[in-house]
């Protein structure tokens, strides 16, 4: 492998922070996101961080929902409520599975797509940056001290609940970011080789 595609640890002396960060950086489940949640200062200067991404067009085709105290609790009611509409007889831990979806970390930070037809932007790269957005909060939050995760599962894709938390019929969303403190230390997941996912482009 050339020189310059070498893992950062064979290089030592390209060590810095934001690569120690970027290598110790790991999800946890919801349930291991604890609060105390950010601070209102934080949540500004992360949401601040969060939208500056890059932007073919400055369109700013995304924006944030935030899920904050009992507001989490609600968020839970009306998931539960589409689910029972589905399936009345829905078990009790499904039903409190429902109840607690955004309750568990005490930040929930929706990054909504408003990726639309543009004449020059393609729809594909206004969705790359939504999901800019949410790498570079879930980046900004560990820089910050907190774990996240980012989910998605039934409730980012019934277009029931997008109507319920209020999205527009062209709005998605790109991911629901639980923010909050690690009870548990994360250890790390296998990683790809990059002998695996790196080719040369030869001259
Ligand atoms: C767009 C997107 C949606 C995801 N949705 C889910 C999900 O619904 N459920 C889940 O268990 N993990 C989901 N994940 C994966 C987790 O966010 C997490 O990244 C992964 O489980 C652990 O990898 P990490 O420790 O490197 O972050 C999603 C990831 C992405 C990028």
């Amino acid at each position: 492998m050339p020189e310059s595609t070498k893992p950062e640890s064979t290089k030592p002396e390209l060590t810095n922070e934001t690569i120690r960060l970027l290598k110790r950086r790991r999800s946890l489940k919801p349930f291991n996101l604890i609060a105390p949640g950010p601070t209102p200062e934080e949540l500004t200067d992360l949401l601040t961080v969060a939208a500056r991404v890059p932007d073919h067009g400055k369109l700013v085709p995304w924006r944030f929902i935030l899920f904050q105290g009992a507001a989490r609790e609600r968020a839970g009611r009306l998931a539960l409520e589409i689910k029972l509409a589905d399936d009345p007889s829905l078990s009790q831990a499904a039903r409190e599975a429902e109840l607690t979806r955004f309750a568990q970390a005490p930040l929930v930070v929706a990054v909504v797509s408003r990726a639309a037809p543009h004449a020059k932007i393609p729809e594909w790269e206004q969705l790359l940056s939504a999901g800019a957005v949410c790498m570079n909060l879930t980046i900004a939050a560990t820089a910050l001290g907190y774990v996240t995760t980012w989910l998605t599962e039934w409730c980012a894709y019934d277009p029931r609940f997008a109507a319920a938390i209020g999205l527009a019929g062209h709005e998605r969303i790109a991911g629901f970011i639980h923010i909050g403190r690690p009870n548990v230390e994360a250890s790390d997941r296998p990683r790809p080789a990059l002998e695996e996912i790196v080719t040369i482009f030869e001259a």
